[in-house]
């Protein structure tokens, strides 16, 4: 069935790739953008390839900007805007790890909050979080960006379970994408150095954390965004999704190994 999907971040990366993947499934699709020239970008793609894809600018952690979305019949919410700070959790500065939430977590509840009303009273819809494998399992040095995609799936999980109470067919779901190559990881990952002063308690370690973050890159990350893209689709188009999908694959023996340790 064709769907109206919302999608938040889609200038770049999985949103994007999922924004486009979804428009071909023959969905309309509004993929919001951090930026004009983003959105500028993605209607004139959708213009060439006869796609049913609207984009505009939608800061997330814009009430002006959130606010466009009350009058759309959206039937699924991807919100998938994200942002990765890092740093080791004894040093970083707590307004940094604030920003994140601010972005991935609050603005993302916001925004839900703002389509649910409209779901609810069409009694239809589903809201998916973009989490990450980081929302089950902490890497040090990546602390304060772990500790949002973890709040993100306690809010999924207890949505999920509110939204059963009240009968109201609302879909609740999370992504778990394991590290895929779309720029987003090199930020995270190097923010933390720029930030690093001398005081840093790990100042004497700088070039053997960066070694070490680059040789993980290299070993883990997939350039073929198409295994995640999939499951944000399946999501979206299921009319039960499961509460969790993840990829690539090889993620759930991380995942398991991880929670037998715990
Ligand atoms: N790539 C991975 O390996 C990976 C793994 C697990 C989870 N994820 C999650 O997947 C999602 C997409 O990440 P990605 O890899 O595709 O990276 P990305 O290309 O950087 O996508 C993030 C998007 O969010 C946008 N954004 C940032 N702040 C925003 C705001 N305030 N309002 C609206 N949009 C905002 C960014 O805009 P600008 O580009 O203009 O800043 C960007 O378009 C994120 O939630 C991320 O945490 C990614």
């Amino acid at each position: 069935m064709k769907k109206n999907v919302l999608i938040s971040g889609a200038g770049t990366g999985l949103g994007r790739a999922a924004s486009i993947a979804l428009a071909r499934n023959g969905h309309r699709v509004f993929a919001t953008t951090f930026d004009e020239m983003q959105a500028e970008e993605l209607k004139h793609f959708a213009a060439s390839n006869a796609l049913e894809l609207e984009s505009f600018k939608l800061d997330v952690t814009s009430e002006q900007d959130r606010e466009q979305i009350r009058d759309i019949e959206i039937d699924v919410l991807i919100n998938n805007a994200g942002i990765g700070y890092s740093g080791s959790i004894a040093e970083v500065d707590v307004e940094l790890v604030r920003e994140n939430f601010e972005v991935n977590v609050f603005a993302g509840i916001e925004l839900t909050q703002l389509a649910l009303k409209g779901m609810i009273a069409r009694r239809r819809g589903s809201v998916i979080f973009i989490s990450s494998i980081v929302g089950r399992m902490s890497v040090p040095f990546l602390g304060p960006y772990c500790m949002t995609k973890h709040a993100i799936e306690a809010a999924a999980e207890a949505l999920r379970a509110e939204m059963d109470v009240l009968g109201a067919n609302i879909q609740v779901a999370l992504i778990e994408p394991g590290p895929y190559y779309t720029g987003f990881n090199q930020q995270i990952m190097g923010n933390k150095f720029s930030w690093m002063s001398q005081e840093s308690y790990f100042y004497d370690q700088l070039d053997s954390l960066k070694a070490q973050d680059e040789d993980t890159l290299k070993e883990l990350e997939t350039t073929d965004l198409g295994t995640i893209v999939e499951k944000i689709v399946a999501a979206a188009e299921a009319k039960r999704p499961d509460l969790r999908y993840f990829a690539p694959e090889w993620l759930l023996r991380i995942v398991k190994d991880h929670e037998a340790e715990k």
